[in-house]
């Protein structure tokens, strides 16, 4: 091993520095500080010294992000401190009966207003991080509650979670409970690639997340587009402890870690309520799943005065939206001829209310999504519909088939112009090949054309 020279090492220590801070920048304040090129400069840079100097390159240094070698298996943690669920609340009266509930246990008079933490319940999967001396030296799914899975190689990879605490005056010890998700865009472009190689995409974002996590080999989990947000603590070790679960969700945040933007402490019941309309309304905006709101009493003391009921927390609850997946029946299957000859099965559904709106149809994508979901007409169906994405079928419910279900078969004429299809290898989709004798084609090229802003600016400019 090569002694580093102290000037070297000044320089390195700089280096990580930096790149641990663009790295915040971008990926927990989403707010990117430097251009790709510069960023990978300094990343060249780092790795060169610590090819030389081998000793430099620690789990903690930002070049171990890309991941490791595979593992055989993901041995058993103990959780110290218990994971905990929550218990449901379905609607307005749920949650009076909650606050109801925390006020006679705590002899706390019906109308004064508790201090209460919102949060929106994410929809990924859970995860503990320990921190010792500031390093971050394990990461493990919740599991049973009690025992996980260590997935320390995994987590690492995520680039929102920090390898190094921020600052010198951070707990001894501290365990970091959140959940691990993928963002809608990045499940959306996964789905899209997988999908044209005619590989097998993902159910929905929680699925990818999961799917990405258990990966034995932390190099695909580190190509995945997962992201981290604190949401509370575990084990706490420390000379000082804020006094409120919102005291300490900001100091996760300056401790690092990426918390939820729309996180808010509020007066009573009634503004859980607001609180939950205003989330509800926004949901389809968001660039991520949530599935409800969680409710929590801000003050620790009273927190631990409550305690728990079986496995779940008697200062918490989580106020449920409406599902995102629902069941329904496949009536038919049309396909629909685009402006370049794509063809496109869309599924004809019973209605169902579904992420909020009335679904009616969903898109099967192309042939070897029809052959993937080895869907029939008459089979009840799981239908998917989150943010503003076109509605989904995410798979059929076999035991419900009925024994007069058909098979779908993709149509080897244009349903149009009769022109035959074509499928060019390597590509999912299949064309018709007809060009402008097709009346669809030529339907949709003259409505493409003219809804191009071009087309009207020179209309509105000729003499
Ligand atoms: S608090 C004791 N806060 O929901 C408190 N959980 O059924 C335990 N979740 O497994 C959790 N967003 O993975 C909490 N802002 C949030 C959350 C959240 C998502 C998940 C968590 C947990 C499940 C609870």
């Amino acid at each position: 091993m090569l002694n580093i020279p102290e000037a070297i090492y000044k320089h390195y220590l700089r280096l990580k520095s930096e790149i641990n801070q663009h790295n915040h920048t971008y990926y927990v304040l989403d707010d990117p500080s430097v251009p790709d090129s510069q960023y990978d400069r300094l990343m060249r840079e780092l790795q060169e010294i610590e090819q030389q100097y081998s000793q430099l390159c620690t789990p903690d240094s930002p070049s171990q992000r890309v991941g490791g070698v595979a593992l055989d298996s993901f041995s058993q943690v103990k959780h110290e401190v218990p994971m905990l669920s929550l218990d449901n609340a379905f609607s307005d009266q749920d949650m009076l009966d909650f606050d109801r509930r925390i006020k006679d246990r705590i002899n706390v008079a019906p109308s004064e207003h508790l201090s209460y933490a919102c949060e929106p319940k994410l929809d990924g999967v859970a995860v503990s991080l320990i921190y010792q001396k500031g390093l971050l030296i394990r990461g493990a799914t919740r599991g049973d509650g009690t025992v996980g899975e260590d997935i320390t190689a995994n987590v690492r990879t995520i680039k929102s979670i920090p390898l190094q605490l921020h600052g010198d005056d951070h707990p001894e010890l501290l365990e970091v409970r959140g959940e691990i998700y993928m963002p809608r865009a990045g499940f959306d472009k996964f789905n899209r690639k997988a999908r044209k190689l005619g590989e097998k995409p993902f159910v929905n974002p929680r699925n990818a997340a999961a799917g990405s996590l258990r990966q034995l080999d932390s190099k695909i989990t580190a190509t995945r587009p997962l992201e981290m947000c604190a949401y509370s603590v575990g084990q706490y070790q420390s000379s000082h402890k804020p006094d409120s679960h919102f005291a300490m969700l900001n100091l996760l945040g300056k401790l690092g870690f990426k918390i939820n933007q729309h996180m808010k402490q509020v007066a009573g019941i009634d503004a859980c309520e607001d609180y939950y309309q205003h989330l509800a309304r926004q949901r389809d905006q968001l660039d991520y799943d949530i599935d409800g709101i969680v409710f929590k009493v801000n003050d620790f003391k009273l927190q631990e005065r409550l305690g728990f009921v079986a496995k779940a927390p008697r200062w918490a609850i989580a106020r449920k939206f409406p599902a995102q997946e629902e069941m329904t029946r496949l009536l038919d299957v049309e396909f629909q001829v685009g402006r370049t000859g794509a063809i496109t099965p869309v599924a004809r559904l019973e209605p169902v209310f579904v992420g909020g709106v009335t679904v009616g149809n969903a898109t099967l994508h192309n042939a070897d999504e029809i052959n993937r979901l080895g869907v029939c007409v008459g089979d009840t169906v799981i239908v998917r519909r989150a943010g503003d994405v076109i509605p989904q079928i995410v798979k059929a419910v076999l035991e419900k088939r009925p024994q007069d279900a058909v098979p779908i078969v993709f149509p080897e004429r244009c349903p149009v112009c009769q022109s035959s299809v074509k499928r060019i290898e390597g590509e999912a989709v299949a064309r018709c090949t007809g060009g402008l004798f097709c009346g669809a084609q030529t339907k949709e090229a003259i409505k493409h054309f003219a809804s191009r802003k071009a087309v009207s600016y020179t209309h509105l400019t000729l003499p």
